[in-house]
């Protein structure tokens, strides 16, 4: 690898439509941080680059859902995203958003740049129109029926229920989701980027010269290269992005994936006027940190972007990860299947280093991999506490118990204690190799062997047993044991930095430099705290509540789409006038005697107060419904339940999981109004 003299690294933005969860976490900022901490431990100069992606149709939807505006969304969300982050011990240089006014006018300028050269094509093209909404409909504001398998309510880009992908253009009956109109096809001009011109260019620079990247990395581009790159739509029509900064372009903004990228480079500029050193400079090394989704965007279309602007580097690696699933299924924002971060930081306080052990020990590297609590909790109890904790909690006790917390010097060494020395550079060479190959997995095990090193060194050589017969060699003992915990301290900083803290202060020592790691990094006579614990056991019942968690979670899932009635038969409009309907008020409810559903209810119709039963009492209390408001069949033919005759009948909305509503008028009126 070519000589560099610092490192850019960026880390995929985060949709600002939802906090960040543990496939965020384990595919992308836990290795771009181990990385990030790992080259500064080496002394290079890092940029470790963050910030949210607050543009693009996803969060306008979850806007107009809400009631609130865009901007609201994104602020909540980049809040909650940028803190919990910050408690996770990410370290980023920067952590910016793309809202941000020095990323709309990079954005803006990057856009005009390539304007200007004469780097894109613009193309008219008939897209869907909204003419009640008086607007383009994205491909997410369009649904209709899957011309594939016919369910309902596929979206204008893909259908869920068969995963095909679609163009909104291949839609049944495609309706606008805003307005629930038809729409219309209107033309509409957009500015291409064309990755055709850039085939050649790139086919070279990934496929010959980037031979080392990631077989996944690799592969997809291969695939992506071979199928041959057309030109990309780098424009929207919607009013919430960066605006098309040229003539003729008003309701247009950039396409989210054009300005995203570029919000790397914005988050540059805002942390330091020395931006172009980390984005121009032949001898930064630019990596980017994504998720497998992100591929193309990473390692094809913005490196296209960067040619076509003519002055900036292009990434030197892309280590993407594949997937991490959670308990079995496919983590989702939209289903709240995920473990969210924001809470996983309130429910577990000082618990931040068994989330980045677990997911650094589990990351899907090469293959998409499974969360589950189960494992969460054995890789905690037996390996943080059974191998780290413990080894290092009998080096420092045994230290007090015996010298009294000084560092006792060494006496002659034999050579299983010459070999367990010699030992700890070799393992720090193994991590900093697997490290270096962005093989995160492989170097945390590599780091834990230290700490098995200890531990099978201390059960070797039983110095509880020898202290009353040979104090001098207990010293060496424990002297090793503690040369191996210090490095121990910064050999696990890039991956635990909150325990590695914990351990320096245990051992009282500030950092050790990453070069310095070997056989004497203490001194004799040194002084060490009394240790508290470095981590502690996770009960079962602390398990039990998340696996809890995650079935109410599924079984609201399941309920959300539990299958709606189908619909009756057409009745004529004489059938339905024959229903007399009127607003009435509850003035009385009691339990029916000897029956569980049913409620006697007195209930004012504005005609009269008549006794109605209603089958409601497993979902309502009569204390809670005196005094409502309902709807009321009043010419329902009476009839005797339980001996009592029931005259009427309150109309209820029953839900797909059998839930009972009433069904009220918004505001008071006045009883006997009729219902048509
Ligand atoms: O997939 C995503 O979550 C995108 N928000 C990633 C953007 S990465 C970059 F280009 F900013
Ligand atoms: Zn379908």
């Amino acid at each position: 690898m070519k000589n560099f003299k610092r490192t850019t690294i960026t880390t995929a933005l985060p949709y600002a439509n939802g906090p960040v969860h543990i496939g965020h976490l384990a595919g992308v900022y836990v290795p771009a941080d181990i990385y990030a901490r790992y080259m500064r431990m080496k002394g290079q100069e890092v940029m470790l680059i963050g910030g949210s992606d607050e543009h693009g149709v996803p969060i306008t939807i979850k806007a107009q859902k809400e009631s609130v505006t865009p901007q609201d969304i994104v602020d909540k969300y980049h809040n909650i995203i940028k803190k919990s982050f910050e408690e996770f011990g990410i370290s980023f240089d920067v952590y910016s958003r793309t809202s941000s006014e020095t990323h709309h006018k990079t954005a803006s300028e990057f856009f005009k740049t390539l304007h200007e050269k004469g780097e894109f094509i613009e193309k008219s093209s008939e897209q869907y129109y909204d003419p009640i909404a008086k607007q383009f409909l994205a491909d997410r504001y369009i649904t209709g029926t899957c011309p594939h398998c016919k369910s309902e309510g596929a979206y204008g880009d893909q259908c869920e229920s068969c995963g095909t992908s679609l163009n909104a253009t291949d839609l049944i009956n495609p309706k606008s989701a805003i307005t629930g109109n038809v729409p219309e096809l209107k033309e509409t001009k957009h500015w291409f980027l064309p990755l055709d011109k850039y085939e050649g260019s790139l086919k070279q620079w990934i496929l010959e010269e980037h031979k080392e990247w990631k077989p996944n990395v690799y592969g997809q581009c291969k695939s992506w290269i071979d199928n041959g790159l057309m030109p990309r739509a780098v424009t929207r029509d919607l009013n919430w992005g960066v605006p098309v900064p040229v003539e003729g372009a008003d309701g247009k903004v950039l396409y989210v994936w054009f300005d995203a990228p570029i919000g790397y480079i914005s988050a540059t500029k805002e942390h330091t006027e020395d931006w172009e050193k980390y984005w121009k400079s032949e001898d930064t090394r630019l990596l980017h940190f994504i998720g497998k989704d992100n591929i193309v965007f990473h390692c094809i279309i913005f490196p296209a972007m960067l040619k076509a602007e003519g002055s900036y580097i292009l990434p030197d690696n892309v280590p993407a990860n594949e997937f991490l699933n959670l308990e079995g299924d496919k983590i989702s924002t939209s289903r709240n299947w995920a473990v969210w971060l924001h809470e996983y930081l309130e429910e577990f306080p000082g618990k931040q280093d068994v989330l980045r052990y677990v997911l650094t020990a589990n990351a899907p590297e090469t293959k998409d991999n499974d969360f589950t609590w189960k494992d969460f909790q054995a890789r905690n109890n037996n390996e943080l506490v059974a191998i780290l904790g413990n080894f290092v909690n009998r080096a420092l006790v045994l230290t007090h118990k015996y010298f009294d917390g000084k560092v006792p010097a060494q006496n002659e060494l034999n050579e299983f204690d010459k070999e367990t020395l010699a030992s700890i550079k070799e393992i720090v060479a193994e991590v900093e190799k697997a490290l270096e190959n962005f093989h995160f997995r492989e170097a945390l095990k590599q780091a834990m062997n230290l700490a098995r090193l200890g531990n099978k060194y201390l059960a070797d050589t039983e110095p509880w047993k020898l202290i009353k017969t040979d104090e001098d060699r207990v010293k060496t003992i424990l002297n090793i044991c503690l040369q191996i915990t210090a490095n121990l301290s910064t050999l696990i900083a890039p991956f635990l930095p909150f325990t590695a803290e914990n351990l320096r202060e245990f051992l009282n020592i500030k950092e050790i430099n990453w070069e310095d790691m070997g056989e004497n990094v203490l001194e004799n006579e040194h002084s060490v705290n009394k240790p508290k614990l470095l981590f502690e056991k996770i009960e079962d019942s602390t398990i039990q509540q998340q696996v809890d968690k995650l079935l109410a979670t599924k079984e609201l899932n399941e309920a959300n789409n539990a299958t709606i009635e189908p619909a009756k038969d057409n009745c004529s409009f004489e059938d339905f006038s024959k229903n007399d309907i009127r607003v009435g008020t509850i003035v009385e409810a009691e339990k029916l005697a000897k029956t569980k559903k049913l409620l006697k209810l007195k209930v004012d119709t504005g005609l009269d107060t008549r006794t109605i039963i209603s089958g409601i009492a497993e979902f309502f209390k009569p204390e809670d419904i005196i005094g409502k408001q309902v709807c009321v069949l009043v010419n329902l033919a009476p009839k005797k339940l339980k001996g009592v005759e029931s005259q009427g009948m309150i109309l209820m909305a029953e839900t797909p999981t059998g839930e009972l509503c009433f069904i009220s008028p918004e505001t008071m009126i006045t009883n006997g109004s009729t219902i048509s």
